[in-house]
């Protein structure tokens, strides 16, 4: 075989065999295939598409390019999710003990944030002692023990993906429907829940901007999910504004606990409603996704929701007591209101630019290394469809700098103040499933 021959095959709109597709990714992976030619079948396959057959096998032969978890010492039908990324989305802050309170094992790999968009590793490491770091075998013991782990991704998990996504990164091939959905897929099958949940962000503040693509996407990972085995399930939310009212880690902390006391905010306590019941349903825990989110509902009305998140975190080093006193989570020195400069109504939000504030605030990373800092961040005081005074507080920004005259100009330039009513947005837009999963 010869890579040159397979990436005129697809450059002409050929199917790549399952032997084809396992000759490329592991002759890529072992450096074998050098990356100009790896980067040209990118670009063929950016224009050509993937069929269904292919998209599986691209994502099987990445998720066997590494290490693939074990979690059958896991008792349980084991679940997991998966978001797409957004801005100041804590849905999985909340889910993991909201989902583990009902009895559904959930063992969670997680990521650290870059750029725009927040990590849920560095979200728990504002929770003072909380350890991310955690072998496999303990990892095992702790879903065993509480139901609930999450920890960083470590191992050698998806080194084909690594490789690839970052020479997509550099060769305009990113934004390729069947690549982002074996890209993401891959990682999510190495990583070895029995159940996947994905949750497809579109909007503004989304990487699908638009409805039909993001649709499009979360067929693509079901069928792939679907056809290998796992119970795989998509909702499509929305991204037009941030989820909830906090960007930042320690703030979104402070939010999922508010969340899991049933005092949290609507958005987001009923996106984890949805993606909850769903994961609970698939888990075999309830009869229907109806029924699994009145249980969720109770187990945040009785108190167990947030007992499960105490003990989640006091397994992992955390000190629970955040919970009852979120004053001790880290806090910005300065609080600082963005106010609006007009009256009206919000009729947009410019997610990506309030992700972007967020960071340059320090809450995110510019670059893969560089540090952040867990206090700061910000809290919207208004959303889309909320009527505002002139002189009345839109954001709250949190920093520990005393200048944040570049913040409030990007913040301000992010909201859309008109006049006349504006609808809210709405937050669920589908939900997809294919037959047979
Ligand atoms: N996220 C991923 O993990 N992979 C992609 O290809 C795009 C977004
Ligand atoms: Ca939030």
């Amino acid at each position: 075989m010869r890579m040159v021959d397979l990436i005129k095959k697809k450059r002409d709109g050929g199917e790549l065999s399952k032997e084809e597709i396992y000759f490329i990714i592991n002759g890529f992976t072992r450096g074998d295939i050098p990356d100009y030619q790896m980067s040209a079948f990118a670009m063929a396959v950016y224009y050509q598409g993937m069929t269904r057959a292919e998209r599986v096998h691209l994502t099987m032969a990445m998720a066997e390019s590494g290490e693939q978890v074990d979690l059958s010492a896991v008792e349980g039908i084991k679940v997991d999710k998966h978001s797409t990324g957004g801005v100041g989305d804590t849905t999985t802050l909340v889910l993991a003990p909201l989902v583990a309170s009902l009895g559904v094992p959930v063992a969670k790999m997680s990521g650290r944030g870059l750029g725009h968009t927040g990590g849920t590793i560095d979200k728990l490491e504002s929770v003072p002692g909380f350890r991310v770091e955690v072998d496999r075998e303990r990892f095992v013991e702790l879903v065993n023990k509480n139901k609930v782990a999450v920890v960083s991704q470590s191992g050698n998990l998806t080194p084909a993906d690594k490789k690839f996504y970052s020479l997509r990164d550099v060769t305009a091939t990113v934004d390729s429907i069947p690549l982002i959905a074996s890209s993401i897929m891959s990682k999510k099958i190495a990583a070895g829940a029995d159940v996947i949940v994905l949750d497809v962000k579109t909007g503004s503040g989304a990487f699908m901007k638009d409805l039909e693509s993001a649709r499009e996407l979360a067929r693509a990972m079901v069928e792939i999910g679907t056809e290998v085995g796992r119970k795989t399930m998509a909702v499509i939310s929305d991204m037009s504004q941030p989820l909830g009212f906090a960007v930042g880690n320690a703030l979104e902390v402070k939010e999922a606990i508010d969340t899991l006391k049933g005092e949290g905010p609507e958005d987001l306590y009923e996106l984890c409603l949805i993606l909850g019941s769903h994961m609970v349903y698939l888990a075999n825990k309830a009869e229907s996704p109806a029924e699994a989110r009145e249980k969720l509902k109770e187990s945040v009305k009785t108190g167990r929701a947030v007992e499960t998140f105490k003990r989640f975190l006091a397994a992992q080093g955390g000190d629970a007591s955040v919970v009852d006193e979120p004053s001790k989570l880290p806090a910005a020195k300065y609080v600082i209101n963005v106010e609006a400069e007009q009256d009206g109504v919000v009729s947009s939000i410019m997610a990506e630019n309030i992700g972007t504030a967020a960071m340059l605030l320090g809450a995110g990373r510019a670059a893969k290394d560089a540090g952040i800092d867990l206090a700061v961040g910000l809290v919207l005081q208004k959303k889309i469809g909320d009527a505002v005074k002139k002189g009345e507080p839109l954001v709250t920004i949190h920093s520990n700098r005393e200048d944040v005259e570049d913040v409030v100009k990007l913040i301000r330039s992010s909201y859309t103040i008109s006049s006349g009513s504006v609808k809210k947005p709405t937050l669920i837009y589908d939900e997809i499933q294919v037959l047979g999963g």
